[in-house]
């Protein structure tokens, strides 16, 4: 039966994701209120620039008073779409004080102090929904929080940042720049307000914190994810990964350790070969394998970022927390029982592919190989090209050595002994091998 009073909705944040929220909550205002048994009434609109012009937004509910909107006391749901570290905390936190369950989509804020957040909703008996927070509109936190609640995830991997995707998917199929696929990125609405926390890594670190914790029933921060971002990679190693057969994407992965004791989450640069699933994702869209013990692999995939796939996450969690509301009920909070402790990126075994400028003579290789060997690092292939000099003498030549699987620590050590050869030049680059 419909309920005719409204649930009030207060909107932080209009920008790329809120008016899209906005926009989908007018335009089908009937359905949800028949989804949801209740009506939705647009409450209030907080945002920074009030004189900014909003289509289809009415004026007389923008303010600039985001906490005011929040201590109402007859706000149903605040949605926070703001973003970043405060005032968004505070405003959430203060909205559960005053009665109102949050829906957010921020990531950053989730990985870097979640712990407050979830013990505001728990200790005011309300729901904080953040399906929005990683990869987008693909319907991903509540199945593994609900749907995967009876089995044992192991192994959390895949694509989770649509700004780094489109990025290199431009300058791998179109031979794009690096700073015009990022601006086009922007201009589309995939990156975040501060596009390095994209290209960088922090954004889709947040997420492999999020999922982890998610994933494993413990807690992951920020700080506890290994993040490299992109700037690093090279249109080299893209032509690299090309001759390999690979193609190079930012990964998020999220394990388990073997003996169940311990979690890693990290973020990298990887190749990882074209027949791979994940090498054939392409533009803003992410994808995620979910490796759990009874169900096996599962494959989450879609629309990463932008504002209507962003926008239909929120929904889905507002029509969710709006019907908790009317049966006076909340949905599962944090679950962190396990509290496994986070081990370092020292301990993760992978395969490499490190790529040496080294001098073109005899002896060079096996050099090389004996430092590899001396760390336990056991090499798969070695790829020479030497190169002529200006006066077209040979001088220099490039190594391309890919390894078997090695700790990362054996790794670094390995890196550390061959930048003191003097054979060796320079180390032009070090990608991980994925996907094998
Ligand atoms: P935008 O920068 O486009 O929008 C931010 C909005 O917040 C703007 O309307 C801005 O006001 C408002 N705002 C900023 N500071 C304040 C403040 N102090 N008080 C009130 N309002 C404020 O960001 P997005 O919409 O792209 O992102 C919003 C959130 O969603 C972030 O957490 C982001 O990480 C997350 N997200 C974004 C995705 C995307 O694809 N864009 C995808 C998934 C999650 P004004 O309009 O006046 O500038
Ligand atoms: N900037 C983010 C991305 C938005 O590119 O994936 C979606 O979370």
């Amino acid at each position: 039966m419909m309920r005719t009073r409204p649930l009030k909705v207060a909107l932080l944040g209009c920008g790329v994701v809120g008016s899209e929220v906005a926009r989908i909550m007018a335009t089908h205002a009937d359905d949800l209120a028949a989804r949801i048994g209740a009506p939705l009434e647009l409450a209030g609109v907080a945002v920074r620039r009030p004189s900014k012009v909003r289509e289809g937004i009415d004026p007389a509910l923008i303010t600039t008073d985001a906490t005011a909107l929040v201590k109402r006391g007859d706000i149903d749901v605040v949605v926070e779409v703001i973003g970043g570290i405060e005032p968004a905390r505070t405003l959430i936190t203060t909205a559960f004080e005053h009665g109102a369950s949050v829906v957010s989509a921020n990531k950053a804020l989730l990985a870097e102090d979640g712990a407050t957040l979830f013990a505001a909703a728990e200790r005011h008996g309300k729901d904080l929904y953040y399906e929005a927070a990683v990869a987008g509109a693909i319907p991903l936190l509540r199945p593994l929080r609900e749907s995967l609640a009876g089995d044992k995830v192991n192994r959390v991997l895949g694509i989770v940042n649509g700004t780094t995707n489109f990025i290199l998917d431009r300058m791998d199929s179109s031979g794009a720049g690096y700073s015009e696929a990022l601006d086009e990125a922007t201009a589309l609405g995939y990156a975040e307000a501060d596009p390095t926390a994209d290209v960088e890594g922090f954004d889709a670190a947040a997420k492999a914190a999020i999922l982890a914790g998610i994933a494993f029933h413990t807690r992951v921060r920020l700080d506890d994810v290994h993040r490299e971002g992109l700037t690093e990679v090279t249109a080299a190693d893209i032509a690299s990964a090309r001759r390999m057969g690979c193609t190079v994407k930012l990964l998020a992965i999220c394990e388990r350790a073997a003996d169940g004791k311990s979690v890693t989450a990290r973020v990298h640069p990887a190749m990882i070969p074209l027949s791979h699933p994940l090498a054939s994702v392409r533009e803003a869209y992410n994808a995620v394998f979910v490796e759990a013990e009874a169900a096996g692999q599962l494959m989450f995939y879609g629309p990463g970022a932008g504002g209507p796939p962003t926008a239909s996450a929120v929904l889905g969690d507002l029509v969710a927390v709006c019907r908790n509301r009317i049966g006076e009920s909340t949905g599962p909070g944090e679950s962190a029982y396990t509290r496994l402790p986070v081990s370092s990126m020292a301990e993760v075994v992978t395969r490499y592919h490190i790529s040496l400028d080294v001098a073109d003579k005899p002896g060079v290789l096996a050099q090389v190989a004996t430092v590899f060997a001396e760390h336990d690092v056991s090499i798969d292939t070695v790829r020479q090209q030497g190169r002529l000099d200006s006066a077209g003498l040979g001088g220099e030549a490039s190594l391309v050595v890919v390894t078997h699987r090695a700790p990362d620590a054996a790794l670094s050590g390995t890196v550390e002994a061959l930048r003191k050869l003097d054979t060796v030049r320079g180390v032009a680059s070090i990608m991980r091998v994925e996907g094998e």
